[in-house]
Order: structure tokens, then C-alpha cells, then sequence
């Protein structure tokens, strides 16, 4: 009987069964530090017909999630000289310590969604302030993240890079200490260290990668790895999911990374049996799953994608198309 992939299945990776599967990573979607701004935002949404509720910045980023967050009363604001009073959300990825300062001078009530895990490195680069290390930041100079935390760290002496050649621009006598963005490929900041370790008389390492992010990055390897067709779904601005996109397709060069459910195209499929999912941290898992179980439906409902296992023959070989 003809295999029909139903209910995709989390699973770590595919059964190699006759017939078409469609898996989703097991831990693909949110992570913990999102899932917890997204519910602190949308506490703080109750309020919005009292006072002013506002996100500085998006809350986290996915597109839809701040939609339904925007739906319910939160606005989000880029500048913060426009939020001057009611309640103000500060995002999981974390703000200049200055602009929460600011805010608390203001008499803005915060919601302090910022992720425990953003916490940490903010708080290693306060304390590195305070010493005479040259401080390395590996990641990226755009990311609210990073130009959090460096405020956290107060001194000019840093470097932010994802290349371990920059460590060059550094003074061969300086003691350095080595910090990650929390959604940095560990490969990266590994190599960062041994370069550094070759350079410099003194290193510190501080790994502040995200399990979230590392455990997401090893289960697209693992399906990638097998799959016939990738499908990631997050934000286009989503540091992780660009992470999570570049891994699939250096398996599967069809990866394809969609937003949202409306994007998926059923040309993707044809002919494909192992279709693998997954989502970046920024991601809530049942859009996540909704997608997987979308593309099992569109398999199910058009005979054309599906493919036949090897001791079936499609019915118009076997009887003629008379
Ligand atoms: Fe926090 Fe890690 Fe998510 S840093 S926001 S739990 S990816």
C-alpha cells in the first residue's frame, strides 16, 4: 500500500521507508529565551488600553509573532526618544545599557524581555570593563545583540569579528578575552580562540553560545544530510535562521526558507521523498509544525508529488492512457 506522510513526525532523522516522509527537526522552533518574551509581551498587551505599550525594536525576530503582538496593542518603535512613559518591552536579544537607563530616567515602567542567556554575556563584558583586557566579540557589529553587550563592556578596546586574520589589528601585547554572540556557529568562535591563543600571552575564553542555537544547527545537519528538499521557516532578519539556512543547503543546495506558510511551493516536492523541516530559535514551533503539516497535505491531496515506492508503477504505465 502506498505510504501517505499524514502526520509529519519530529524525529531526529528520516525512517528510509517506501513512500514520502516529511520530518521536522525534534527541537526546531523557539527557544526557550523567545518563547518567554513572546509571553512577556503578550502579558504586557493587556495593558494597552490603559496605557502606552511599546516594543523597542521587535520583540523577537519573526515577522508574524510581532504582527499578532501588534494586533493585540503592543507598537513597536525604533527610536527610543518616542517612548517616554506607559510601559516599555525590551527585546530578547537585549539593549545599550544606557537606553535602559534612559528609560528608567523617563519613568517607563520595563518589561524586561531580554533572555537570561544575553544576561550573561552583558554581565562577563561589565566585569571585563573593569579590567585591562582587549576584548573580542565574536559576532556581529550589526546585531542589537552585540552592540548591547559592548555597551555592558564601556571601553573603546574591542573588536567585533567572525575573522580570525582581524585579531592582526590588535596589539601583539595585549591581554585579550574573547566573548560570542549567543547564535555564533561554535566552529567559529573555536577558531577565533586558537588563533588567538597563537598571537597573544594571555587569553580568556568565555563560551557564551547558546545550547539553543547549537542543538537546532546539529539536527539540520543530521536532516539535511539526508533529505531530498529543505524547508526552513523563520524571520528573514533572524540571525539563527540565516545560520540555520546556510548549514542546510551546504547538505541539500535545495533548501528553501520561507517566512511563512503561503510561501511553500508545491513544485518544491515533486518527485522528492525525504522532505526535512526545521525552524530557527526565533520560530514558535507550531508554525513550524504547521508548515511540516501543510506539506504533507499538499503531497496527500496532488498525486503528482507523490512518489511511489519501487514495487508500484504509476496506474497510467501500467493500463495505458487510453
Ligand atoms: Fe536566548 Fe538562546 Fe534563544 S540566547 S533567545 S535561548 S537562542
Amino acid at each position: 500500500m502506498r505510504e501517505l506522510p499524514n502526520s509529519p513526525k519530529r524525529a531526529d532523522t528520516f525512517q528510509e521507508k517506501d513512500g514520502v516522509e516529511v520530518v521536522i527537526a525534534p527541537n526546531a522552533g523557539a527557544c526557550f529565551g523567545v518563547v518567554r518574551a513572546i509571553k512577556l509581551g503578550h502579558q504586557a498587551a493587556k495593558r494597552s488600553k490603559e496605557e502606552a505599550v511599546q516594543a523597542f525594536g521587535p520583540l523577537v525576530h519573526n515577522p508574524r509573532s510581532i504582527q499578532e503582538l501588534e494586533s493585540k496593542g503592543v507598537e513597536i518603535v525604533e527610536d527610543p526618544d518616542e517612548i517616554r512613559n506607559g510601559t516599555v518591552i525590551l527585546r530578547s536579544h537585549g539593549v545599550k545599557q544606557e537606553v535602559e537607563a534612559e528609560f528608567k530616567r523617563r519613568g517607563v515602567k520595563i518589561v524586561d524581555a531580554t533572555c537570561p542567556l544575553v544576561k550573561k554575556p552583558q554581565r562577563i563584558a561589565s566585569s571585563l570593563g573593569q579590567k585591562d583586557y582587549f576584548l573580542v566579540l565574536v559576532g556581529n557589529s550589526e546585531h542589537p545583540e552585540v552592540k548591547g553587550v559592548l555597551s555592558y563592556f564601556g571601553r573603546p578596546d574591542y573588536l567585533v569579528t567572525y575573522q580570525p586574520k582581524d585579531l592582526e589589528r590588535i596589539p601583539a601585547t595585549a591581554k585579550v578575552a574573547i566573548l560570542a554572540q549567543t547564535t555564533i556557529e561554535f566552529k567559529v568562535l573555536d577558531e577565533i580562540y586558537k588563533s588567538a591563543q597563537a598571537r597573544f600571552r594571555e587569553v580568556v575564553l568565555y563560551n557564551t553560545i547558546c545550547d539553543a542555537t547549537s542543538v537546532r544547527q546539529e539536527e539540520a545537519t543530521t536532516l539535511a544530510q539526508k533529505a531530498d528538499v529543505m524547508v526552513v521557516v523563520g524571520g528573514k532578519n533572524s540571525s539563527n535562521t540565516t545560520k540555520l539556512v546556510k548549514i542546510c543547503k551546504g547538505y541539500q543546495p535545495l533548501t528553501y526558507w520561507i517566512e511563512d506558510i503561503a510561501e511553500v511551493n508545491p513544485q518544491w516536492f515533486k518527485g522528492k521523498k525525504k522532505i526535512g523541516v526545521t525552524g530557527g530559535a526565533s520560530t514558535p514551533q507550531e508554525y513550524v509544525d504547521e508548515v511540516g503539516t501543510h506539506i504533507a497535505r499538499l503531497i496527500e491531496s496532488d498525486p503528482e508529488l507523490m512518489v511511489l515506492p519501487p514495487n508500484l508503477t504509476p496506474l497510467e504505465e501500467a493500463y495505458g492512457t487510453d
